[in-house]
């Protein structure tokens, strides 16, 4: 809302610059006016400088220059309004309601806002009391702990149609519940009923943290897994990211965002010290969202699943942030490995695990690279196709020296690309997957599923009873025959396949061979692959790979079996790989250890074990 000018005068007489900028930074007077360090950026001699009676700070260092809204606003991270509310609190002002208007829709939605909050507390008091004993037990099992419960507010509906009318009826009018998502009346009668029943509930709050709207668990597999309250005038989903608040005091301290899918992932991460972390409702990211992400920091990260649909997110959020990108801001994308979220992820393999995945996220021009790259570029029309389709990609961007850059990088890069020697393949990665039509339309129920597949893999059986460099080969013959039985799988991780590191070395020149085969042409069959290889120098590795041996103990890999089958034991075994390397750089850092018993060292061990699977051999 807009304050009045007389207002916003009288609040900057009335409190002291020096004394708010005081709270932060050591100031020490210098005739008229105050120096210290400066918070804005890093330095060791003072060359911030406050004049009170102008009201304005300067540093002459980084140039950061504002009034006393401004330093609220950057040092807060506040918006415009919330900063001058803070500092009328400060000032002990009241703040004027602009009109009429406005004032009813601010006490609408301060009562709307009472009654979302008094069925959070009763929320809370039903997974406390007897009727949340399921919910206790289920929360337990996923890991919550009682403060985690009572941070996020989590709570409970018991599975009933009026519990929350019986326990609020009393003091808020039934319309008010309606009107806050909370109930529902039965159309053409005046029966009504509560929207929540016999779920976990995860209340979600706006920027400072009031509760304005939940969402809904089921604690089995029933659908839908999650209900969310419906828009109200509080809550819209687009304008909304769960865990805004935490993130937002977090991001003050550190600019920093992480950003996931779901509601567990950022109780998860919150947890495991990610305190910046915030998910979407359930929705694509809005530009709404990226901007108040920018709020926290330039470079949000966007950390979604590994699967298709993690990954058509992401492109959906690239799509949208591409147009409003802007000098120093941008979004960066990280991928989870295999079948993890960031919370299965964090609970499996640690939070060093997770730090690793977020550090390597790529840069926006990257993955939009990435993407545009992923099809063959082998004849004149298609590069100039990849050439449009990048200018084309360009021309979406608003801001005029952005776009320029991002012209002229795209340039470079294409220059590269085909004046290098060869450059048949595309550089598909990961992304690639956004083009196969075989990894699209992945669900939930599919995650569930390969995480079931992964918990049951004939490895982790097979591990104990074999002798460890045997079991290696063993890997890399299995992972061989999947892909020479299944090349289409290539076409999703072409370049997983690529960057995997075998120790056989004989081994590991048909894997280079296979790569070279099936680059030139992409929907290679299995009978031509292998037809190819033999006639290369390959038929004896190729058939060892093959035989029955190997076989038996992966059927999976054999040539009856089905593609989704084929997708699990990949992302199954290829995390095995995953392990031994982080094994491997465990044993090399313990070299150094025993060199130098130097805490650096020491300290570098730690996020390796903590990213390490338990009971591996580690090879
Ligand atoms: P996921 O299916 O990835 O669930 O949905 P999750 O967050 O990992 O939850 P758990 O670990 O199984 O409990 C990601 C997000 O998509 C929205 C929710 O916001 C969820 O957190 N979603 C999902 C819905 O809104 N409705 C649904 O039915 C499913
Ligand atoms: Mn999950």
């Amino acid at each position: 809302m807009a304050f009045p000018p007389r207002f916003l005068d009288e609040l900057r007489q009335r409190v002291s610059l020096a004394e708010i900028v005081g709270r932060r930074v050591k100031l020490i007077r210098r005739g008229r006016e105050f120096v210290g360090l400066c918070p804005f950026h890093n330095e060791k001699s003072p060359s911030f400088n406050v004049v009170e009676e102008k009201d304005f700070y300067h540093c002459f260092g980084c140039g950061a220059h504002g009034d006393i809204i401004g330093f609220t606003m950057q040092t807060e991270n506040l918006s415009f309004p919330e900063a001058v509310e803070q500092l009328a609190r400060v000032a002990g002002m009241e703040v004027p309601q602009e009109s009429r208007e406005e004032r009813e829709r601010a006490s609408r939605e301060a009562t709307l806002q009472g009654a979302v909050d008094a069925a959070c507390g009763h929320f809370e008091k039903m997974l406390q009391g007897p009727e949340g004993r399921e919910a206790r037990a289920y929360l337990e099992r996923r890991g919550f702990d009682e403060e985690t419960i009572q941070r996020f507010r989590l709570g409970f509906a018991p599975e009933s149609r009026d519990s929350l009318k019986r326990a609020l009826g009393n003091s808020i009018p039934e319309a008010l519940l309606i009107e806050a998502g909370l109930m529902r009346r039965r159309e053409g009668s005046s029966e009504t009923y509560d929207y929540f029943r016999n779920r976990v509930i995860f209340p979600i709050g706006d920027r400072r943290g009031r509760i304005i709207a939940f969402g809904g668990r089921v604690m089995d597999d029933s659908q839908p897994k999650y209900l969310n309250s419906p828009d109200t005038p509080l809550f819209q989903k687009g304008r909304v990211l769960y865990g805004w608040a935490l993130a937002r005091a977090g991001a003050a301290k550190q600019p920093s965002a992480v950003v996931v899918e779901g509601y567990t992932d950022v109780i998860a991460l919150h947890r495991a010290g990610f305190n910046t972390a915030v998910a979407p409702l359930g929705t694509a990211l809005t530009e709404t969202q990226i901007e108040e992400l920018w709020r926290m920091a330039p470079e949000p990260v966007l950390c979604f699943d590994g699967d298709a649909a993690g990954q058509r997110a992401a492109a959906r959020a690239l799509a949208r942030a591409l147009p409003i990108l802007k000098p120093g801001f941008s979004l960066r994308f990280a991928t989870l490995p295999g079948t993890d979220d960031p919370d299965s992820l964090i609970q499996r393999h640690g939070t060093g695990a997770m730090k690793e995945v977020l550090d390597r996220a790529r840069s926006l021009d990257d993955v939009l690279w990435r993407i545009e790259t992923a099809v063959p570029i082998d004849t004149p029309e298609r590069r100039a196709a990849l050439q449009k389709r990048l200018d084309d990609q360009v021309k979406l961007i608003a801001d005029r020296s952005v776009q320029e850059h991002y012209r002229n990088h795209f340039r470079e890069k294409l220059r590269e690309l085909l004046g290098g020697k060869r450059a048949p393949m595309g550089a598909r990665g990961n992304f690639g997957k956004f083009g196969s039509k075989l990894g699209a339309g992945r669900t939930a129920a599919d995650r569930a599923r390969m995480r079931r597949f992964a918990a049951q893999s004939p490895w982790r059986e097979e591990a104990p009873s074999m002798d460890p460099q045997r079991l290696a080969r063993r890997r890399e013959e299995v992972l061989l025959a999947l892909v020479l039985n299944h090349p289409f799988i290539l076409n999703e991780v072409e370049e997983e396949f690529a960057q995997v590191e075998f120790l056989s070395s004989e081994l590991d020149n048909l894997r280079i061979a296979i790569l070279k085969g099936h680059a030139p042409q992409p929907d290679l069959d299995a009978d031509t692959l292998k037809l190819h290889l033999k006639s290369n120098g390959f038929a004896e590795a190729v058939d060892r790979v093959l035989s029955a041996e190997v076989l038996d103990h992966a059927s999976f890999a054999r040539h009856d079996a089905d593609p989704e089958t084929v997708r699990l034991a990949w992302a199954d075994t290829r995390n095995l790989f995953e392990q031994r390397r982080i094994g491997a750089q465990i044993r090399d850092a313990e070299r150094n250890l025993a060199g130098d018993m130097s805490v650096e060292n020491w300290t570098r061990m730690q996020p390796l074990f903590e990213s390490k699977d338990d009971g591996d051999d580690g090879l």
